[in-house]
């Protein structure tokens, strides 16, 4: 019966550029230091696109990590959903060019915007295909080049981005205790100039003033979107235990969205969770928003720190406002 089915994660890709910028690396242009940077935010170090990449190539790349890993052939897949709010180009969906990239079929591509819980809602919508049995095989990928879009003029968001990207095939299951248990996923538009890009959209198009103002830059109220981050970490955290019943020794890991360490540690601190069952890899790759969790998932696994039979608690939050949270045995 389609109804008792689940969606398992059955194979994890991720990439990120080769390119390394530093801490030290900010110095040299900003009124910055690589102590500021690390005690605020626990990030050295952040990978960046060079000329030719974007976060179609990242997603490429990390796509066919995925694709093999599940034992699969790109012809195989029956949906490509791409969370990015860096995308290639305003239209086509950067799921398009991933798709054509691949050599898939003319099979269902689409993008969903919701920064960087960008991937926790495409692994609810792509699991929803799945239980309903509509589809078999769904990639789910998120990608982002935010450097791209950093202002690098202004010091208290530029050193917070990387670039990078992660996908996960989705297939059924019948095996009760595997896959994706819960997911949530919640919306605060009132809180929409927390971060945001002001131009290059269709209420305020490119114009030369716009560039001349740097209107096409991330604006961010770092202050107040820590606030937010903390609480909706908790609350995350919280409620995934909650409707699953779980307790902090029935979780093998969480992976949050890289955020900042503080935040992390926050959050995970209000339910005493031993910070080895939290993934931390911010100090590498900053915050590099879709890709974030993917990113953290693939590294995890590589490091063999997560495998077969582990339960996930993966908790997401960022501009929209939004946040998201899924639980999830491999
Ligand atoms: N280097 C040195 N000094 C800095 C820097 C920097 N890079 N950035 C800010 N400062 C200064 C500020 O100007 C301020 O100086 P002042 O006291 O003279 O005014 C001082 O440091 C303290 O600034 P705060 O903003 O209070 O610093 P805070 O401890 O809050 O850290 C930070 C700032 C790191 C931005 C933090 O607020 C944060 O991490 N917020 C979350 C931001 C975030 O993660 N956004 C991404 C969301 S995800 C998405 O969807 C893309």
């Amino acid at each position: 019966m389609a109804r008792s089915l689940r969606a398992a994660i059955t194979g994890i890709g991720a990439s990120a550029p080769e390119k390394v910028m530093t801490n030290f690396d900010f110095e040299k242009f900003l009124d910055t230091s690589d102590e500021w940077i690390t005690q605020r935010t626990g990030i050295k170090e952040r990978r960046v696109v060079s000329d030719g990449e974007s976060t179609v190539s990242l997603a490429v790349e990390a796509s066919r990590g995925a694709i093999t890993q599940a034992g699969l052939h790109a012809k195989d897949l029956d949906l490509i959903i791409c969370a990015t709010v860096t995308p290639d180009m305003i239209l086509p969906a950067s799921a398009c060019f991933i798709q054509t990239a691949l050599g898939a079929g003319d099979i269902p591509a689409f993008d969903i915007s919701a920064a960087c819980s960008g991937f926790l809602y495409g692994l609810a919508v792509g699991s929803q295909f799945i239980e309903t049995g509509r589809y078999k095989r769904v990639l789910v990928i998120g990608a982002d080049a935010l450097t791209r879009f950093a202002d690098l003029t202004d010091r208290s968001s530029c050193v917070l981005f990387g670039d990078g990207a992660g996908a996960v095939v989705l297939e059924p299951t019948e095996d009760r205790d595997r896959g994706i248990r819960y997911n949530v996923m919640h919306t605060d538009g009132a809180g929409w100039d927390y971060i945001h890009v002001p131009a290059g959209g269709s209420r305020l198009p490119a114009t030369h003033e716009t560039v001349d103002q740097r209107l096409h830059f991330v604006k961010m109220r770092g202050r107040d979107v820590y606030k937010f981050a903390v609480e909706k970490m908790r609350w995350l955290l919280g409620d995934c235990m909650e409707k699953c019943h779980l307790t902090v020794d029935d979780v093998d890991m969480v992976i949050p969205h890289q955020v900042n360490v503080r935040i992390i540690e926050s959050a995970a601190g209000k339910f005493h969770f031993p910070m080895e069952k939290v993934y931390i890899n911010i100090d590498r790759y900053g915050n590099t928003s879709g890709a974030s969790i993917p990113l953290a998932m693939e590294e995890a696994q590589r490091l063999g720190k997560i495998g077969p039979g582990s339960l996930l608690l993966l908790v997401a939050f960022g501009a929209g406002l939004t946040w998201a949270g899924t639980v999830v045995r491999l």
